[in-house]
């Protein structure tokens, strides 16, 4: 049971780093409370213009999802399914921006190639492929977030379920503004000229 709290903890600590504001503000690259959704995600970095600087937020808050998964695994063998729960919430829920973060779809995206491959690249088929297919960046987000329990369930890692499970409710959460949009039709589709 301490093995779960302190990776918990771990994973919230590397989860909490906000790699999107973090780079555009070093960068000079712009406000991202103040464009496009107010999100510190690289969809959100993306609307600033700066594609590379959308990819480095990708990657970074994608590695710390990994990296928490990795370091839980390697230190307290068995609590990496806190450690996963912890990092997503991190990024979602920072206390360094009075909790105020992302969505964790990236996070979630490092913490379920750490876990597992098979589920990693389920969520990577789930998170591209819709996002080819449909240009709107939280449609893939969610769909990849609800797979990954589905993909857990399916490939042989049960105990990774419910995890998983908590981390799809909460993404599918944390895009609640997302959903109103795409009911209404006002949804922006990445790529578009104006966001
Ligand atoms: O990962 C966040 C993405 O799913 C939606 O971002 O900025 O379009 O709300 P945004």
């Amino acid at each position: 049971i301490l093995a779960a709290v302190i990776a918990g903890l771990l994973g919230y600590l590397l989860g909490s780093v906000p790699f999107g504001l973090l780079l555009t503000r070093l960068t000079g690259a712009g406000d991202l409370r103040s464009i496009g959704s107010g999100n510190i995600g690289a969809t959100n970095v993306l609307r600033t213009g700066r594609k590379g600087l959308a990819a480095a937020t990708l990657l970074l808050d994608l590695a710390k999802g990994l990296a928490a998964v990795l370091i839980a695994r390697a230190i307290w063998p068995g609590s990496e399914a806190y450690a996963a729960v912890g990092a997503v919430v991190g990024h979602c829920f920072p206390i360094w921006l009075r909790f105020r973060g992302g969505k964790g779809v990236a996070t979630l995206a490092g913490v379920c190639f750490g876990l597992a491959w098979p589920i990693g690249l389920t969520y990577a088929v789930l998170w591209l492929g819709v996002l080819a297919l449909a240009r709107i960046s939280s449609l893939g987000g969610m769909t990849a977030a609800v797979g990954a329990p589905v993909a857990a369930l399916m490939f042989g890692y049960p105990d990774y379920v419910p995890a998983l499970v908590v981390l799809a409710v909460l993404v599918v959460w944390m895009h609640r503004a997302n959903i109103v949009r795409l009911r209404n039709g006002t949804e922006p589709r990445v790529g578009a000229s104006k966001p």
